[in-house]
């Protein structure tokens, strides 16, 4: 069976992290967000298709270097061809009923459930759901208590929604889904292909699991990801090889080679490989990517710092992303595709 991975996002809501890096290599515990992924497929998965745009070759390092025990396709789109347009573009690689899964998300749902589910119900399509209480922010879906989908509301007023279940961004789909996909284009599966499957086939089921799930979209969303796995493994904080703390960390997570000066407290931050930070550093609620130096006496909180920036001594931050370099040459100012606002 085969499980395509959309990786190809340029992941706007994440920058200054995804000028320099793909989403899906993003780090949480240290390892990428896709080895979680990856791991979570069920034994019958054997093909993994990975389908990549943006930082392609990040991925395709990164896969090359690391045995998951299954046939790894990187396929790489001639131009970012939306959610729809990437499972179309693997259509060459899917010999029979397959599996969809969005790179950014950390969740507990067990996939072979949602397989028997599916199959018992003899659908065409069935789609992971989440149980949310802020229903506005999301796609709902409007859903018969058998779990026959009828119908998506995009953000609704609480008092308007049809449910407060949401697309938890994994699929299993028949092949015959694909006729639905234009080739070449930009196709949004979410809002152009379901709606349709929906109506011609009434063969739409959505799969509600419990337990956790972060859809990792924005930077406080990653912060959160990090929390929580650090909470499932029952961790005050995570450190990579090599590192030298000379300070206290609660929620964190540290990569590898990472120095923490004297007397600095970081809190619910997570810190990527080869940084240092100095004496008397306040971190809380922040990101600092590779190869930075956080200067003494320095006080962040709520805010980035993108790859191999320098922040001085005494530096003041509240709510800020910092990024000192050019933007990537073609990475786009807004989001494309599925835009869910920032
Ligand atoms: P934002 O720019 O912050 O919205 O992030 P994104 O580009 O990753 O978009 P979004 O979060 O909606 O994407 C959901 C999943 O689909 C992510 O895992 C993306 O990597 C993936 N994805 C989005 N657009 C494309 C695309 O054009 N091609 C491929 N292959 N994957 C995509």
């Amino acid at each position: 069976m085969e499980a395509i991975i959309l990786a190809g996002g340029f992941g706007t809501r994440l920058r200054p992290l995804t000028y320099t890096r793909a989403k899906a290599l993003l780090p949480i515990l240290n390892k990428p967000m896709i080895h979680y992924l990856i791991n979570m497929l069920p034994k019958e998965v054997d093909k993994v298709i990975l389908a990549v745009n943006y930082r392609k070759d990040q991925i395709e390092e990164y896969l090359k270097n690391n045995n998951f025990g299954k046939e790894i396709i990187v396929n790489d789109e001639p131009e970012p061809l939306g959610t729809g347009g990437a499972v179309k573009f693997a259509e060459k690689h899917v010999t029979g009923s397959f599996l969809v899964l969005n790179a950014d998300i950390i969740c507990s749902l067990n996939l072979d459930n949602m397989i028997d589910f599916h199959e018992k119900k003899n659908a065409v399509s069935t789609i992971s759901l989440w149980r949310v209480e802020n229903v506005s922010e999301f796609g709902v879906v409007d859903m018969k208590d058998d779990g026959n989908v009828i119908g998506f509301v995009e953000k609704p007023k609480p008092e308007d929604a049809p449910s407060d279940l949401i697309n938890a961004g994994a699929y299993f789909l028949e092949p015959k889904v694909l006729d639905y996909i234009e080739t070449g284009r930009l196709v949004s599966m979410e809002k152009e292909i379901f709606p349709q499957i929906i109506t011609d086939t009434e063969k739409f089921f959505g799969f509600e699991f419990k337990g956790y799930w972060i859809d990792v979209g924005r930077i406080q969303s990653y912060i959160d990801a990090n929390k929580l796995l650090l909470k499932n493994q029952k961790l005050k904080y995570y450190e990579g090889n090599d590192c030298e703390i000379d300070g206290e960390l609660s929620k964190s997570s540290i990569g590898s080679n990472v120095f923490i000066g004297n007397n600095a407290n970081l809190g619910s931050t997570i810190v990527f490989d080869n940084v240092k930070i100095g004496k008397n550093v306040v971190l809380n609620n922040c990101v600092i990517g590779e190869n930075c130096r956080i200067g003494d006496h320095s006080n962040l909180k709520n805010s980035v710092v993108g790859d191999n920036e320098i922040v001085i001594e005494k530096t003041v931050l509240d709510n800020k992303m910092v990024w000192d370099q050019p933007v990537p040459h073609g990475y786009p100012k807004k989001q494309i595709g599925n835009v869910i606002g920032e």
